[in-house]
């Protein structure tokens, strides 16, 4: 039943009050609340000690402090004083170092000067830690001012950060030209957002082609690109091209969501693949929860008889 329902039903969803205000008192309630699926805990302890379960199983970790769409600059500092407390404490527990973050989080929707200078706060302590940062890809009306700054900083010497290119989008080819020629990490995804026809492939079997033609450009070209899907089809491609370029392994890592696909998880790292998983975790988890059923509308039924249990 619930696999009829379409993505844009869970982006209308994402919106609703009452929705997101039951999902917060039952979601992460206790260590069986149906949200702990996907989301690794609600404060920095937690998500340390999911990233320590994960690194024991050999897999590397990027940790994500959820949270997107701030309205106001002092939000804006507030995320980044945030996300500077999360490097400090992962720096002391001897987590892997690496961060993902969003810039809509750091006020990129007050104006980009903010944006960069709260990003700028962030690369400073990162790079004084040898840590590695990832700026997420938000929907496609961020895309330009993304990949902006991202190259703004760059150019000035920030070479700890690097971007997400969505397969979905018919502009990303000369995106990932443009991140290639600096020498940057890409970390390559079909995109998790519901795009108009205009920008974006709306067919499965397009944005699977765009992906594959996307993935052997930075294969060949790329700087250390990360391949992240959990689509068996994708995966296969990827290692068939690297074997058939002799392309070695550590040239590339595989990267998966947490708590998604775990068999496989395992499986390609212990195949000898560089493996990371992404550990989101926060109080603002409800929009990046939703976007997870979105893609995967059979988990409803998995939330659904959790809540029925919980309540
Ligand atoms: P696809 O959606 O075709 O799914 C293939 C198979 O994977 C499914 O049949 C199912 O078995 C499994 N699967 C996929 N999603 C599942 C789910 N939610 N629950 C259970 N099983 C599932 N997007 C974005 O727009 N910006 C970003 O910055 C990022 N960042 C990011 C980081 C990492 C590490 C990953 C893995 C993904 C992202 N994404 C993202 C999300 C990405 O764009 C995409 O929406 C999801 O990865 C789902 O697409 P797949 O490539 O897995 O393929």
């Amino acid at each position: 039943m619930f696999a009829a329902l379409p993505k844009a039903a869970f982006s209308i969803l994402a919106g609703s009050s009452m929705l997101k205000s039951l999902a917060s008192t039952y979601g992460m309630r206790s260590s069986s609340s149906f949200a702990r699926r996907f989301i690794a805990g609600e404060n920095v302890e937690e998500a340390i000690a999911a990233a320590r379960d994960v690194e024991r199983q050999g897999l590397l970790v990027t940790l994500d402090l959820l949270g997107e769409s701030v309205a106001s600059a002092d939000e804006a500092f507030a995320a980044t004083k945030g996300y500077i407390a999360v490097i400090d404490a992962i720096q002391a527990s001897g987590v892997g170092r690496n961060v993902s973050l969003k810039l809509t989080q750091l006020g990129l929707d007050i104006d980009q000067a903010t944006c960069i200078d709260n990003l700028r706060r962030i690369l400073d302590v990162a790079k004084a830690g040898d840590f590695f940062v990832r700026i997420d890809m938000e929907n496609s009306p961020y895309t330009d001012r993304t990949l902006d700054t991202f190259e703004t900083l760059w150019n000035i010497g920030y070479h700890n950060v690097g971007v997400v290119i969505q397969s979905y989008l018919k502009r990303s080819m000369d995106d990932i030209r443009r991140v290639n020629a600096l020498g940057a990490r890409v970390r390559l995804v079909k995109g998790a957002y519901r795009e108009p026809a205009a920008v974006a492939y709306q067919q499965k079997a397009d944005v699977d082609r765009a992906f594959v033609d996307q993935m052997q450009v930075l294969l060949t070209d790329g700087t250390y690109p990360a391949i992240a899907t959990h689509d068996p089809a994708m995966i296969d491609a990827t290692t068939a091209f690297a074997a058939q370029k002799n392309i070695a392994k550590d040239r590339y890592e595989f990267q998966m969501l947490y708590g998604i696909r775990r068999d496989l998880q395992t499986s390609l790292s212990a195949a000898g693949h560089p493996f990371r998983v992404y550990v989101p975790f926060g109080t603002e988890w409800f929009p990046y929860f939703m976007r997870r059923l979105g893609e995967r509308p059979a988990n409803v039924g998995f939330i659904v008889g959790s809540l029925l249990k919980e309540k």
